[in-house]
């Protein structure tokens, strides 16, 4: 048996790592990504601004500035703190370290975002999907059920979800919020809160189990990595003791610093990509052929026949979306189109509609 076999657990070895697609010289629509680049006069203040920061210290590990600017300016309810992380990404991942007990498992209703799943089976958690309904909207009956005999120590609510974009209504939250007082936490992320109607930040204080999750990614600084979530004081403090001391690099602090109080640029670029989205998804349903799932985060969920061939000649257009028929069977023949410039839309959209009169082969 070689050391590979005998060391590394069988269930990181039946893994694949994560898959990210080949996107140079692509029309990009595939990462729910902000497609507006910064300003140039602000690109060269924030070059002036990160060129006096000290690159051979550590980070001072408390980033109180940054935590106290993010506190501010994104609704975090007073007398609450928030921790950071290197993208929410690395959030999940202490989440699932912290409640890593024999036994206990991590819930979601699915489709959702891949990394629950991940990061619970990679720090030896079983994970509990609960489909969806057919319109990808939350299967209550089939939710409360689950939470009632599986006793999730984590259930994580995506809200706008991803891949589906689905709008869960705030009503059935706390009704999924209210079965898990007592069970477990509830981690309601809120990823694509820019685009989204509304945010449960303010509820905080009601309930001592609930974590609200957000990341600076859709935002337009995905680059950044830094990811965010505030609970109850209490339950922050022990899931801090997972972080690793200095887990955001001085440059992203720095920067994130020195941009969030442009909030305005990136609020009226959020209404930019709604308004497309709107375009998008109005222009998308007058095809026939096609099914739009309503969203109200920065993509758009379709359903087309033969979805694996039209993503394979986009590509050969140049234009890269994300082939999520495989992912699970609700989505099987669909295709996640993130919101672009106008331009990048009008693009794949004409393309998009060429593709769909072309004999399939
Ligand atoms: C629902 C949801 N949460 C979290 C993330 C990860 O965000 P980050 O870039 O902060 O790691 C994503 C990324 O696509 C997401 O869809």
């Amino acid at each position: 048996m070689s050391l590979i076999t005998r060391l590394i657990r069988p269930e990181i070895r039946s893994q694949t790592s994560y898959y990210v697609a080949d996107a140079s010289n692509m029309v990009k629509l595939d990462a729910m990504e902000n497609p507006y680049a910064l300003p140039e006069t602000l690109k060269i203040q924030l070059g002036a601004h990160l060129a006096q920061v000290a690159l051979n210290r550590y980070p001072v590990p408390s980033y109180l500035d940054l935590k106290q600017t993010i506190c501010r300016l994104f609704g975090v309810p007073a007398g609450y703190d928030v921790m950071l992380g290197n993208g929410s990404d690395e959030l999940i991942a202490m989440l699932s370290v912290a409640c890593a007990q024999t036994g206990a498992c991590v819930m979601a209703p699915i489709p959702t975002f891949v990394m629950y799943a991940v990061s619970a089976q990679l720090a030896g958690l079983r994970f509990v999907g609960v489909p969806l309904t057919a319109e990808l909207t939350l299967d209550m009956p089939a939710m409360l059920e689950a939470i009632a005999t599986e006793r999730p120590a984590i259930l994580y609510l995506a809200n706008p979800n991803n891949p589906t974009g689905s709008w869960f209504e705030h009503e059935q939250l706390i009704v999924l919020i209210e079965a898990m007082r007592d069970i477990g936490f509830v981690v309601l992320d809120e990823a694509y809160q820019p685009f989204a109607p509304g945010s449960m930040m303010a509820q905080l204080p009601q309930f001592a189990h609930l974590i609200v999750m957000r990341t600076m990614s859709k935002l337009g600084l995905a680059g950044l990595r830094l990811g965010y979530m505030s609970a109850a004081a209490e339950l922050l403090a022990e899931i801090e003791k997972v972080r690793p001391p200095y887990n955001i690099n001085v440059l992203s602090a720095a920067a994130a610093e020195f941009l969030l109080p442009h909030s305005a640029l990136f609020d009226q670029q959020a209404a930019t990509i709604c308004a497309q989205r709107s375009w998008l998804s109005t222009a998308l349903q007058e095809l026939k052929a096609v099914k739009v799932f309503p969203s109200q985060a920065n993509f758009v969920l379709i359903k087309v026949p033969n979805a694996e061939q039209i993503f394979k000649k986009l590509l050969e257009h140049k234009i890269l979306v994300k082939n999520v028929g495989k992912m699970h069977p609700l989505l099987t023949d669909c295709l996640r189109v993130t919101v672009g410039t106008p331009e990048e839309n009008r693009l794949f959209l004409e393309t998009f509609v060429s593709l769909l009169s072309e004999p399939l082969s």
